[in-house]
This record gives structure tokens, sequence and C-alpha cells, in this order.
């Protein structure tokens, strides 16, 4: 049996390929290569030693979706693939609902055709919205504010309706808080296009001197430094609690929500420095304006992962750190355009 990830060639799914293999799991990809490059997955191959399969191919082509489940013997999905920039999504939120929301569907209408019904989903933290206090659990109140989260909440909502007209199905909702670092090996990581929005790939291009200074979004945050305060998690943390959450997804059928993040929050300035001290570079800021849809704090509380599936963040922020620049320095311009040759790496 294989486990099929959609969107398994970029950031979090290519190290989750890393983990699922190590786990003795046949894996199948399925990626668009919209936000992604083929090499990501041939340096997985690399780490592990291990093949698997790779069709580039979109989830709104259905013909391309259901040749993935004909020729393979899938038990269960890990569903990754969506757009996730939260400021593209309010400038073009049909393209979110189109991709996000229309190819969700296609993958649940194809995966009840074929009688699987074990699914894992990437949802987020902003589905949490403002939280108005943290450390935040499961059961707290939804509401994102922005096209990009309600992607991510309607597709919550999809899944719980077909779980309640079918209780064969056994889903989780994985709500990460904020991903960072890379393997340790440096071969994969983060690879933003353009400009990126996110706080860590942000201080490392600044490191290495493609960007000149960290803009720090407002220091008048209810916060002890005023900055904003977030949960940030290693992405092989991150991506160990997919094995954890597929391994009961698979034999313990239920649908179930569980928070990813360490349960502890950094503001903007102690992970600047945290990045300092653990790479010896320094960081230029200057303090802006505050980004509009920004929470003052945002953090998890683990617990429930950490009873139900035996799963807990083991890596600190210094390794996120050190991870995260061991991958820039080994590839400045990130991973380099390999053109496809196989469908099996
Ligand atoms: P990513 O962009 O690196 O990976 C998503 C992958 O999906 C890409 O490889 C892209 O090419 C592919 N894809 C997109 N649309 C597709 C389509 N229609 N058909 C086939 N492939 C398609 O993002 P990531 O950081 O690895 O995030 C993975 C998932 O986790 C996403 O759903 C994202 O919304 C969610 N998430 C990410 C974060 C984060 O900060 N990285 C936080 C919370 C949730
Ligand atoms: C953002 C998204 C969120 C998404 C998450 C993970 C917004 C409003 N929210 O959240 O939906 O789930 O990424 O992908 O975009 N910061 C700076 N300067 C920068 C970048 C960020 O000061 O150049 C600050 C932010 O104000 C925030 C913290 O750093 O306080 C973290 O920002 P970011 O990495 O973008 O993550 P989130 O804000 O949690």
């Amino acid at each position: 049996m294989a486990i099929l990830l959609t969107g398994g060639a970029g950031y979090i799914g290519s190290h989750t390929c890393v983990e699922l293999l190590n786990a003795g799991q046949e894996i199948v990809v399925l990626d668009n290569l919209s936000n992604s490059k083929i090499e990501a997955l041939k340096r997985v191959s690399e780490i592990t030693g291990k093949g698997l399969a790779f069709y580039h191919g979109d989830l709104l082509d259905k013909e391309t979706v259901e040749k993935v489940f004909i020729q393979n013997p899938i038990e269960a999905v890990i569903h990754f693939a969506g757009f996730k920039a939260v400021g593209e999504s309010v400038e073009n939120p049909l393209a979110y609902y189109q991709n996000n929301i229309s190819g969700s569907l296609v993958l649940f209408e194809i995966m009840k055709s074929f009688g699987v019904k074990n699914l894992v989903f990437s949802s987020s933290a902003t589905v949490y919205g403002i939280p108005e206090t943290v450390p935040i659990t499961e059961d707290f109140p939804i509401g994102a504010i922005n096209p990009y989260g309600r992607t991510k909440q309607m597709i919550e909502e999809i899944l719980k309706d077909i779980f309640i007209s079918d209780p064969e199905w056994s889903i989780t909702l994985l709500r990460y808080f904020n991903p960072a670092g890379a393997h340790l090996s440096g071969k994969i990581g983060e690879d933003p296009k353009g400009i990126p929005n996110n706080l860590m790939p942000y201080i490392q291009q600044v490191a290495i001197g493609k960007l000149d200074e960290l803009k720090v979004f407002g220091n008048d945050y209810p916060t002890p430094d005023g900055t904003g305060i977030r949960d940030y998690i290693h992405v092989m943390d991150l991506a160990n609690g997919h094995v954890k959450a597929l391994e009961k997804t698979i034999h313990r059928p239920s649908l179930n929500i569980y928070n990813l993040g360490t349960g502890t929050g950094y503001s903007v300035l102690e992970l600047k420095n945290a990045f300092e001290s653990a790479t010896g570079q320094i960081i230029p800021y200057s303090i802006t304006e505050k980004r509009p849809g920004d929470a003052a704090a945002c953090f998890a509380d683990p617990s429930k992962a950490q009873r139900e599936l035996e799963w807990q963040a083991l890596r600190g922020i210094e390794e996120m750190c050190r991870d995260s620049w061991n991958w820039q320095i080994n590839n400045p311009e990130g991973y380099k355009e390999t053109k496809l040759t196989a469908e099996v790496y």
C-alpha cells in the first residue's frame, strides 16, 4: 500500500516525504510544481536512499488524479497541495478558492470513488483569526480573516460534513503554527518565490545579503518587547507529526483536529536575536508599520497532540535558526531548475 502526498514537492511536503520514507512507507507524490521544484524530490531520494513515484499534475485535472489512484494502491492521502500566500489571496481570491477548494473537491470525490477514506489535511493556525487569548486550544472559535484562511476553514467544514455523511472516513485536520528550519543535511528547505512574506525566510535572505534589512512590523503590541509573538516549529518536527497523525488516521478511524506547535512563543526580536547567536550573522533591522491582520500573539496549546498522537516538538529555536541558515548557505539560489526526466525518483 502507498501514501499519496498532494503537494509533496513543497516545503512541508518534501520534509514529510523524508520522514515517511524513513518510516518505511511507500509514497506517491502528485504536484503541479506551481510553487516547488522537482529537485526537492531528487534530494529527498538522496537523503533517504529510497525512491518514490512522482506525478507532475494538477489536482484540478480529474484524469490525472484518477490515474494516480488507478496505478497505485493508495491507502491514505496527506493533502498539502494549495496556495498559501495571504496577501496574494486578498488580491486574487478567486484563484485561491478555485485552487484550494475546487482542487480539494476533486481529490475528495476521487478518494470516495476509489474507496480511499483515510485523509490527513494541512490546515493552519490561520483559521483561529485573531485569538482572544493564548495559548490556543483546538476548541477555540474559528474565524479566518482573509481568503487564504477561509479556504482552510471551508475545507475543514467540507471534511466534517463528509465524515458525518460516512463515518467510515478517517480524517485528521492538522493546524500548523509557524514552520521554520530545514532538514539537517541542508539539502532540502524552504525555497520561496520572490521576496519572502514570512519572517524566517526573510531573515535568511537578509543574512545572505539578498535583502538589506529586516522590517519589523510594529513594536507597540501588548507583548514584552512590543513585537509580535508566534509559535515557530521545526519543519522536521512537523513532518514527524504527519507520520504520527497518519498512523492514527489509518488505525483508529475518526475525525480529529490537532494543533501542531511547540507551545512556546517567540517575538520577532527574540527570533532575530536567536538567529544571530545561532549563526554569527548580524541582522540589521528597522521598525515599520504594523501589517494589517497580524495578531499580537499566537501560540499553541499542543497538549492534545501530545496526549493522543504521542507527538511533541523536540527541536528548539536554535536548531530552527541553525538549520534554516545551513540550507540557505548551501543553496543561496534555492533549488536549481532541473529537467523533468522521469516519473520515478
Ligand atoms: P508549498 O507551497 O511549499 O507546498 C505546496 C505544494 O502544493 C507546492 O509544491 C505546489 O506546487 C503544490 N500545489 C499547489 N496547488 C496545486 C495543485 N492545484 N495541484 C497540484 N499541486 C499543487 O507550501 P508548504 O509551506 O509546504 O505548505 C503545505 C500546506 O500547508 C499548504 O496547504 C499550506 O497552506 C499549509 N500551511 C503552510 C504553512 C506554512 O507556513 N508553510 C502554515 C500553515 C499551513
Ligand atoms: C502568516 C500568515 C498566516 C500563515 C502564516 C504561516 C499573515 C497575516 N498571516 O502568519 O496566515 O498561516 O504566515 O505561513 O500573513 N514579521 C515582521 N517582518 C517580516 C515578516 C514578518 O516583523 O518581514 C512579523 C509578523 O508581524 C509576525 C511575525 O513576524 O509578528 C511572523 O510573521 P509570519 O512569518 O508572516 O507569520 P504569521 O504572521 O504567523
